[in-house]
């Protein structure tokens, strides 16, 4: 395929409940022209800024943040639901699109003043991303940026993240 980022994501209806388009991005990220160009995108905004570390937000923002983060040669942090971390956490609770969960990061993640760049795959409410960045405020680091490749603006995720103060960029709605 020559396309865009968007025509390699598939989307499953009524999953993981009915009412939910569920945007796919596995057929992305098996496609090694898909992965590459969606993680040369997620770069792109931040050509020559100091990066520190990246986080990436579970599950998805895993695969990508791992893969940004070797490409800026920097470390990653996950940022986990509940009860997945080893180690001594802090914890923020948030509101999902369908239902309702809590993120946790191992309380010595970050150093103070850290800039971090925050990624995962999809933004709808911002629920998830605004938990990530509180936990990264709460270690004293400095969230950068949030990047993503999925925005669902009908959701509100943007604005609510742009409210707080963030740099948002998403490779596409
Ligand atoms: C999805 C997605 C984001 C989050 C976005 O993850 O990968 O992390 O929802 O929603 P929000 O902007 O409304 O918070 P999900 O909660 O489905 O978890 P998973 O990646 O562990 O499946
Ligand atoms: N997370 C929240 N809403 C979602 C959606 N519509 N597709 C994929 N992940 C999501």
């Amino acid at each position: 395929m020559n396309g865009t980022v968007k025509d390699y994501i598939r989307s499953i209806k009524d999953f993981p409940h009915e009412g939910i388009m569920f945007r796919d991005v596995t057929t992305l990220f098996a496609d090694a022209r898909g992965f590459r160009m969606a993680i040369d995108q997620l770069l792109n905004p931040y050509a020559g800024l100091r990066i520190d570390r990246v986080a990436g937000l579970e599950a998805r923002g895993f695969i990508l943040g791992g893969a940004v983060a070797h490409q800026l040669s920097t470390g990653f942090v996950p940022i986990r639901k509940k009860g997945k971390l080893p180690g001594a956490v802090i914890s923020e609770a948030y509101q999902l699109e369908y239902g309702e969960a809590v993120m946790e990061v191992h309380d010595d993640a970050f150093r103070k003043g850290e800039r971090v760049l925050i990624v995962d795959d999809l933004l709808a409410t911002g629920g998830t991303a605004e938990a990530g960045i509180k936990l990264c405020h709460r270690l004293g680091a400095e969230v950068i940026g949030c990047a993503f490749v999925i925005d669902l603006p009908e959701l509100g995720g943007r604005k609510r993240l742009e409210a707080m103060g963030m740099a948002v960029h998403a490779l596409c709605e």
